[in-house]
Order: C-alpha cells, then sequence, then structure tokens
C-alpha cells in the first residue's frame, strides 16, 4: 500500500471512529435528558391525581399512533419518551386547584389551562429533539382540530403532529378512568364517544387521520389499558 494511501486509510478510520464517538456521545447526552424528564414528571405525578400507570399508558398510546403513521423506529421511540411530559405544567398549578372536584370557574379554568404554557417553558431552549418534541406536545395537547382547544385556539394543521396525537390518547385514557367529574367508561363506550360524539369530546376535537387509525386500531388501545392498569406511582 502505498504512503498517501495508508494514510488516507488511517483517516478515513480516524473520521469514523471520531464520528462513532459523537454518536454515542449524543445518545449519551439523549439519554440523560430522558432520565432527567422522567425524574421532573414523576415530581409532578405527586400533586396529580393522575398516576404513573395513566402516563405509561399514555406513551403505548402514542407509540402505537405514530407506528400507524408510518413514522420510523425511531420517531416512534421518541414520542414514546416525548409524552409522558404532556402535564410536566402542573408542578406550578396550586394543589387545591388541582384535587378540586366539580367544575372551575372561570378564573380558575385560565389558571389551570396555563399548565401548557407553563410545562412549554419548562422544556424550552435546550439543543435537544426529546426535548423539543415535549415542548411540543407540553404546549398543544389541549389543542383541538376544530379550534376549541387552549391555549391558543390552534385548528388543524397548525397544531403539530405530536400534539395531536397526545391530544388523542390523553382523550382515550382519560375517558376510561375515573375523575372527579365523571365516572369511568369502558371500551365500548369510549369509542362511542369519541366517534360519535357526546356533546364534551366531539370527533371534530380529533384530527380525522388519528380518529381514522383509532377507528382501525381501537382494541390496541383496549390493550394496553388493561396491560397497563395498575396505579402505582412511576
Ligand atoms: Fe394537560
Ligand atoms: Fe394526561
Amino acid at each position: 500500500m502505498s504512503e498517501a494511501r495508508r494514510l488516507n486509510r488511517a483517516a478515513t478510520i480516524d473520521i469514523g471512529f471520531a464520528l462513532e464517538l459523537e454518536r454515542r456521545r449524543s445518545m449519551e447526552l439523549e439519554e440523560a435528558y430522558y432520565d432527567t424528564i422522567l425524574r421532573l414528571t414523576r415530581a409532578s405525578a405527586y400533586k396529580d391525581r393522575e398516576t404513573g400507570a395513566h402516563i405509561q399508558r399514555v406513551s403505548h398510546y402514542a407509540r402505537v399512533l405514530a407506528r400507524h403513521l408510518g413514522w420510523s423506529d425511531d420517531d416512534q421511540e421518541l414520542v414514546f419518551r416525548a409524552a409522558p411530559m404532556h402535564d410536566v405544567g402542573k408542578i406550578a398549578i396550586p394543589d387545591d386547584l388541582i384535587r378540586k372536584a366539580g367544575s372551575l370557574d372561570r378564573g380558575d379554568r385560565k389558571v389551570m389551562e396555563s399548565h401548557t404554557l407553563i410545562g412549554a417553558s419548562l422544556l424550552e431552549g435546550s439543543n435537544s429533539r426529546l426535548l423539543d418534541m415535549a415542548r411540543e406536545i407540553a404546549l398543544t395537547h389541549h389543542e383541538h382540530w376544530d379550534g376549541s382547544g387552549y391555549p391558543h385556539k390552534l385548528t388543524g394543521e397548525q397544531i403539530p403532529i405530536s400534539g395531536r396525537i397526545v391530544m388523542l390518547s390523553d382523550n382515550y385514557d382519560a375517558l376510561r378512568s375515573r375523575r372527579p367529574y365523571k365516572r369511568a367508561f369502558d371500551h365500548e363506550a369510549t369509542c362511542r364517544i369519541m366517534l360519535d360524539g357526546d356533546g364534551r369530546t366531539l370527533p371534530s376535537h380529533f384530527d380525522p387521520r388519528l380518529l381514522e387509525i383509532f377507528r382501525a386500531a381501537h382494541h390496541e388501545f383496549d390493550g394496553i389499558f388493561e396491560q397497563f392498569k395498575d396505579e402505582s406511582q412511576l
């Protein structure tokens, strides 16, 4: 082998090694972000009535939707990891408001709704894809396709797809769960409410494409709900 070729080959190996090192470093960094995030999520779960099991289930439903949308394995994993942080902003909402049974007045509702903005501000400003998607989800997981959601009353594709995915997932789980203001519905009743509406939840709230996926894959949602039923904390 000529000297030039030998040097060239050595340089290629060096670059390959450096890239591999860089890839590993950034993976480690993403893992560290994920770890920190899970701890933050756990902290907010202490004050919220929503359980660790709810958070796990929402991640799994979100991955089902992403898979049916044809997302890559990496992107499915990303939404799976980002979804648990949707309500992290509740950490800043007063306890008595979070635990309040019955309907909230206008002022209380405004404060409650601010968990979306607070969550987004907690998660903004990093270079991490994970945190960036988590911020997007925290901000938009209560927006509705028809513009009737909050905080910005976005419509249709103005709402990031990650937010639309978690919104549908969170709604399915909320309907299946008992809340201070409602009983738990079974899977069939939940499907009926989401697909036909009940006055409070309307099909027009959901991205039509995601609702079609849900219509076809609803059994997977039921399976996840049954699998992660225990109410243990994260
Ligand atoms: Fe929320
Ligand atoms: Fe939730």
